[in-house]
């Protein structure tokens, strides 16, 4: 298994090209399910999520393609083609490894009729049910059948109609599926307090590009007018704006400067706000953002909520830029129940955190010492990479394939803006 090792204390200069958003890909790919032309993906990802979903696809009978890198060098486009739907189940083994199989489930069912799903069950950051999936797709007509560890949705003779969809919650993911499953739906479908991630209106631009009809585009009420059918179109995956963030907390945390090509600021106004907020510089530039430190890190007391708040997939990466601020922070949880778990690992380099139910009092130190790590989520990896690229001494971040599913290319960017970063493998 692969590790990362870090010497830390260099500050970070230089350009970091951002990748096409892992999200936005995860939810971009099933769309070619709603179509049996192509639709060309453009600056995919290379992460391990993006080669899973693949796969997944490949089994519902969906032919991929991959085209050759493009720009810096990272990205790739890719085309799919769903001629036939093969197969409308999503397995155990995969749904297991990559919780985003779910988004399967609302096209399989408006294209093929009827979709089976293995239910996704708990995962690192929580419990996570897929309740206000299911429960959308049911205003749509479709009967929902739980047996085995599967979940089963069947949509009435005829196909999916319109209906309107009133989630109690928002979530990113239940909305996508709503609207996948909505453009192939007879009539007009209408989605109430839906969620306005920035991916959210990615997929609605992609549909839209494959002829579909969507109006209240950023607002949280979507409204839907069902197609026959879709075509093929082509779209480029947004940048990720994660991505983007944690190497910003990177230039902030060592004290240094970094150019975040091809970031976009009206998808990061909340991250870009507690950056300036906790001292840093923030410039616009043309096609991307500038994130510099200016002296100490001051404290911050923040929320993480639905966008445009601050995102649950920032809190940790925050949390490690905090730990050496100059004061006392104070983070509150509200999307996942258990989305601490790089506290004790933190805290094991030298962090003074604590934990009060959805909350954390993060007591900035002078200083955070290297030590053998590890996560069991992606975004608490980074946050301990991050870490480790301040500590005094050498830092080994175990369980890389963590990283690997989100950041594209992790040690490569770090080192070339001055990070002493390196992967090594054990066997
Ligand atoms: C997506 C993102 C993830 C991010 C999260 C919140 C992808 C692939 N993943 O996850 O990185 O952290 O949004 O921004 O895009 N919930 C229910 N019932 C459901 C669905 C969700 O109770 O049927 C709850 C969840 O447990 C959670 C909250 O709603 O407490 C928000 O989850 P949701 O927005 O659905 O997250 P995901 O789509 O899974």
């Amino acid at each position: 298994m692969d590790r990362i090792i870090i010497r830390g204390g260099r500050p970070l200069n230089g350009r970091i090209a951002i990748s096409g958003a892992k999200n936005a890909a995860l939810t971009l790919m099933p769309c070619a399910l709603l179509t049996d032309e192509i639709l060309e993906l453009q600056n995919l990802p290379r992460l391990a999520d993006v080669d899973s979903f693949m796969h997944l696809l490949n089994q519902l009978g969906v032919s991929t393609m991959v085209k050759g890198a493009k720009g810096d060098g990272f990205s790739r486009t890719m085309t799919l083609k769903a001629s036939d739907i093969a197969s409308t189940v999503a397995p155990y083994d995969i749904v297991r490894k990559m919780r985003a199989s779910i988004l399967v489930l609302g096209p399989l069912l408006a294209r093929a009729g009827e979709a089976t799903v293995s239910l996704p069950g708990g995962c690192a950051i929580g419990n996570r049910p897929i309740d206000l999936h299911l429960k959308a797709l049911q205003a749509l007509g479709a009967e929902i059948e739980l047996a085995a560890g599967y979940v089963k949705a069947t949509a009435p003779e005829g196909g999916l109609t319109g209906g309107t969809i009133s989630f109690p919650t928002v979530s990113v993911g239940a909305t996508e599926n709503a609207l996948m499953a909505a453009v192939l739906a007879r009539g007009t479908t209408v989605i109430e307090n839906a969620a306005r991630e920035p991916e959210i209106t990615d997929l609605a631009q992609c549909l839209i590009a494959m002829g579909a009809e969507i109006e209240g585009l950023r607002s949280d009420t979507l409204t839907i007018h069902g197609k026959d059918r879709l075509h093929g179109a082509a779209y480029q995956v947004m940048p990720d704006r994660i991505e983007a963030g944690s190497y910003a907390c990177a230039a902030m945390i060592t004290g240094g400067a970094l150019e975040l090509a091809n970031a976009r600021e009206d998808s990061m106004h909340a991250i870009l706000a507690g950056l300036k907020d906790a001292g840093g510089e923030v410039e616009i530039l043309d096609n991307g953002i500038r994130v510099s430190a200016n002296g100490a890190t001051r404290p911050l007391s923040l929320s993480t909520a639905p966008f445009p708040a601050f995102p649950t997939d920032m809190q940790a990466q925050f949390m490690s830029m905090l730990a050496l601020a100059d004061g006392t922070s104070l983070l509150t949880e509200t999307i996942f129940e258990n989305r601490y778990m790089h506290v004790p690992e933190l805290s094991r380099m030298g962090a003074d955190i604590e934990v009060r139910g959805r909350s954390a009092v993060v007591r900035g130190v002078d200083h955070l010492v290297g030590a053998p790590v590890m996560a069991t989520d992606l975004r608490a990896s980074m946050s301990l990479v991050l870490a480790g690229l301040a500590a005094r001494g050498e830092t080994q971040v175990n369980r890389v394939y963590h990283l690997d599913r989100g950041y594209e290319r992790l040690e490569e960017k770090l080192s070339a803006v001055g990070a002493d970063i390196e992967r090594v493998s054990d066997g």
